[in-house]
């Protein structure tokens, strides 16, 4: 298991808590897919569900602090895109060159990134929700 998940990372939104799940899920579907040899095809297909899916989670997660009094909006949109922009990009080339891109360097910055924003960002709005 690439991330163990654990109730720290709970945020206590069950909606958000269960797509977190499931973000991690890909990421450790990916991390098992990579060690298993899976094809180049195999891989980039995980990638595409990964990016689709947070797409998703932002979306649904903005929907919800956009309409609370969540003060760090603008910061935590702005996070939103880069990341989406960075993993995007990861998806993009690994589709068309697959030996360009460092995929265990990806796997410690998705665990790196999941974690952290789960438990510094996210954490931070639940508050605000009603
Ligand atoms: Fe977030
Ligand atoms: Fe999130």
């Amino acid at each position: 298991m690439f991330i163990q998940w654990n109730s720290s990372y709970l945020v206590g939104h069950k909606l958000v808590d269960f797509d977190h799940m499931t973000l991690v899920n890909i990421t450790n579907e990916l991390f098992h897919r990579v060690n298993q040899g899976f094809s180049d095809e195999e891989i980039a297909q995980t990638i595409k569900c990964l990016i689709d899916y947070v797409e998703k989670h932002f979306e649904r997660e903005e929907e919800l602090f956009k309409n609370s009094e969540y003060p760090d909006t603008d910061k935590h949109l702005a996070m939103h895109e880069d990341i989406t922009k960075t993993v995007r990009d990861i998806a993009h080339v690994y589709q068309t060159n697959p030996g360009a891109i460092n995929i265990n360097e990806v796997l410690e910055f998705l665990k790196k990134w999941l974690t952290n924003h789960i438990m510094k960002a996210d954490i931070g709005y639940v508050e605000y929700l009603k």
